[in-house]
């Protein structure tokens, strides 16, 4: 069989190779996969910047945003062969720490988790692959052209889920948001921010293609003027931040309204120090209460919480999210940043 491999921390290594099928331990489904999402960190992982192979192998196998269609299932395990579902990417560290004992190894306090397609454990861009069937989420059969959109939805529904209980500190009855960045991450938030019944507004630098129009079936505005300039206008309540571009971050970190929760979800590659008057950021978050706080990954929980949102979504509002798909002999394409896209989806 065929899958999306790499040989991690090694520039441009990324290929479509033939490897062994994977057997089917106990308590695991064996799954033919349907189709695998590219995002940011397998780009990173193929630029040789973050990535880890199993323990004693030289490649990982890619692929966390997974959707397959079950073809063996142990008897007992909830899920039966042709049933449509997604893997879980993360796996408690072994310890396993506090939270990890809890189920909440999105909170690993150790950081030895590890992570499928990412970090020690082969991931899902396979034309076969297994899975725990503790770890495997069942698709609604109407989902499957979008199912492969349930991974990143978790790490948005987690950042909500956070959000409200940072809000439930206090009175907490939220008006606006902004979003700072279109891409999938930022579209999902505002999605789940529109589900709420919010003011949405979203910023991107980009004033063509599908992004506009996608925010604006959503009913929300789009914005491509300077973030300085939507901040002060908007004074959101709360920003979900989606493009890890220090100036945007500071910039909504700065500039909200009072008790204003601000969740940073874009990874930044360390760049130059720009000068930054720390004493009066500070001085801004102490007076006003607000907080600011980072989120990444998701638990079982969220991955519930996460069909539920896209059951509730317009089907072709998330069909339009996918806005190129791939055969698996040109994955390699899916490498290359592709104009104004959105999500790269690989058929397998
Ligand atoms: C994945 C997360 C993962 C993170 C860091 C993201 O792309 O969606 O599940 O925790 O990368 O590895």
């Amino acid at each position: 069989m065929r899958a999306l491999t790499v040989t991690p921390l090694k520039p441009g290594s990324v290929e479509v190779s033939e490897v062994e099928p994977p057997v089917a331990g106990e308590g695991e489904l064996l799954v033919d996969g349907v189709a695998v999402g590219v995002c940011g960190t397998d780009r990173e992982i193929a630029r040789g910047d973050y990535g880890e192979a199993p323990p004693g192998e030289e490649r990982l196998v890619l692929g966390h945003e997974s959707l397959g269609r079950v073809r063996e299932a142990p008897p007992g395990s909830g899920f039966a062969p042709g049933d449509l579902v997604v893997g879980v990417v993360r796996r408690p560290d072994p310890v396993p720490c506090g939270a990890c004992a809890r189920g909440e190894f999105d909170m690993c306090r150790n950081g030895r988790f590890t992570e499928r397609g990412i970090k020690g454990v082969h991931g899902y861009g396979a034309q076969r692959w297994t899975v725990e069937a503790d770890y495997a989420v069942g698709i609604d059969p109407e989902l499957e052209r979008v199912g492969v959109l349930l991974e990143p939805a978790t790490v948005v529904a987690k950042a909500w889920e956070h959000i409200e209980r940072i809000g439930g500190r206090s009175w907490f009855e939220p008006r606006r948001l902004l979003v700072t960045g279109a891409g999938p991450i930022g579209l999902l938030a505002a999605l789940l921010g529109t589900q709420r019944g919010l003011d949405v507004h979203v910023l991107d630098r980009v004033g063509a293609g599908a992004k506009p129009g996608l925010v604006a079936g959503l009913g929300a505005a789009y914005h491509t003027a300077p973030v300085s300039e939507v901040t002060a206008r908007t004074r959101p309540d709360v920003v979900i931040e989606a493009t890890g571009a220090p100036d945007v971050v500071l910039n909504v970190v700065a500039d909200n309204a009072r008790a204003g929760i601000v969740c940073l979800t874009g990874v930044s590659s360390g760049g130059p120090r720009t000068g930054v008057d720390a004493g009066a950021l500070n001085r801004g978050i102490v007076l006003e209460n607000d907080v600011v706080f980072g989120s990444v990954n998701a638990n079982l929980r969220h991955y519930g919480l996460a069909a539920l949102a896209l059951a509730r979504a317009d089907r072709s509002w998330l069909e339009r999210m996918i806005t190129r798909r791939l055969p698996l002999d040109r994955a390699l394409e899916a490498f290359e940043p592709d104009g104004d896209e959105v999500k790269t989806v690989i058929d397998l």
